[in-house]
């Protein structure tokens, strides 16, 4: 093997087939399913989205109504959670809380198996699990923040939708429908993007037949890192650092010379844009008409000119939806774990797509250590 061989970061490399969702950097689209993820965020609740992620399709009335109900009976935080929550300092990143939080789940849920590949489950299990696994999660999101502010847990709502419920369990009060709005597109435009790291570790996971909360245990850590989901969070850090539009051109000469790496620009597959943007953009010019907070627009579109211009990278995602969380009373710590909340419908479709065609994924390297050497004085035996 030569290095010419080797794809650093597999970059180009094509590792297997997905009818999840396709990603088109020539033309700056993602479908899921087949559906430009636009027009889901523009007329589907998140949990339709599911269940397309999931099933393949979109759902008629009766199994949306299903899937909701069984999302209802499940919303709680379940008690080995919290407790499993409240041993962690207060200081835990929120990430190692949701972390600590699904294994938690996965342990109780595959207790009694009887060996490793019983863990692995069924396809109808797994598909249970994936459900189970997204309706509690929210409530793990809202408590983690709820505790970090001194709060207790507010108890979900049945007469509310997932992303109305995951408001009000976080912040204690009914949204405005602009914020529900603003949130349920953001969930949906997170959900999925084919074989993005966090993904394709879950679908490693799922390649040794480990089971499906392993996988997604493994994912959370992959999503962890600010060269993926953690830039969110990271955009934030870096608006609070500049503080307003006129401070933009200084702040950036000096982050640029000091070759700063800008979060939440750039994409490893969209070069000239990523789809998800104008979208993303939208919600959250509607919360800053909504919240009358101007400024944050003016920051948003002059560091977005500025960077552009001089670099023609462009912004990702986590770009437009880092001050969109921010408005609407999300701390900045709670970011990343939003987009566990949404990414975790790809991941476990993922699974289940991995475990329905599965090949183990073990790629090779080159090794570039020393030659062949040996221990001085050891004779091996006959
Ligand atoms: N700020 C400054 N320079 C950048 C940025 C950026 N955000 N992104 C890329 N570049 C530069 C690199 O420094 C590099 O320059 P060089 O060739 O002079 O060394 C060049 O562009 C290529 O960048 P790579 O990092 O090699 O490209 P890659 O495809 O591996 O990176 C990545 C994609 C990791 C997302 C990168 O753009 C980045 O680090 N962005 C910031 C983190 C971020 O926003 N991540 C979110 C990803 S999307 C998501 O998870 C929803």
């Amino acid at each position: 093997m030569t290095d010419t061989d080797i794809k650093k970061g597999l970059a180009g490399v094509v590792v297997d087939t997905t009818a999840i969702s396709k990603v088109n950097p020539e033309t700056n689209s993602l479908l899921y399913r087949g559906y430009p993820v636009q027009e889901l965020a523009a007329t589907q609740p998140f949990e339709a989205v599911a269940f397309l992620l999931w099933n393949g399709e979109l759902p008629t009335e009766a199994q949306l109504a299903e899937l909701r109900a069984e999302e209802r009976r499940h919303r709680a935080l379940p008690e080995k959670v919290r407790a499993a929550i409240e041993l962690l300092p207060l200081e835990a990143h929120p990430m190692d809380e949701v972390r600590t939080a699904v294994s938690v789940i996965g342990a109780a849920d595959t207790a009694g198996a009887a060996s490793v590949l019983d863990a692995a489950g069924s396809p109808e299990e797994n598909l249970a699990r994936s459900v189970r696994l997204y309706a509690a999660l929210p409530a793990i999101v809202a408590y983690g923040q709820r505790r970090r502010r001194g709060l207790g847990i507010v108890e979900p709502r049945d007469d509310l939708d997932y992303a109305a419920n995951f408001l009000w369990m976080t912040f204690g009060e009914e949204a405005d429908p602009v914020i529900v709005d603003a949130f349920n597109r953001s969930m949906i435009l997170y959900a999925e993007h084919s074989f993005n790291a966090s993904t394709f570790t879950a679908r490693v996971v799922t390649s040794t037949l480990s089971d499906l909360y392993s996988a997604v245990v493994a994912a959370i850590g992959a999503l962890k890192g600010p060269l993926h989901g953690g830039a969110n969070e990271a955009v934030m850090h870096i608006f609070a650092e500049i503080g307003s539009a006129g401070n933009v051109v200084p702040w950036l000469d000096r982050a640029l010379a000091r070759k700063r790496k800008i979060m939440g620009f750039g994409h490893r597959v969209y070069k000239k844009g990523d789809s998800r943007v104008p979208t993303m953009q939208a919600a959250l010019e509607s919360l800053i008409e909504h919240y009358g907070r101007p400024e944050v627009g003016e920051l948003y579109a002059t560091l977005e000119r500025e960077f552009v211009s001089r670099k023609g990278i462009y912004p990702n995602l986590d770009y437009p939806s880092g001050p969109a969380y921010d408005l609407i009373g999300f701390d900045t710590l709670t970011f990343t774990p939003l987009f566990i909340a949404s990414r975790v419908t790809g991941w476990t479709a993922h699974i289940m797509e991995q475990a329905a065609s599965n090949a183990l994924i073990r790629p090779l390297s080159a090794y570039d250590g020393p030659e062949e050497r040996h221990i001085p004085g050891y004779v091996a035996s006959a």
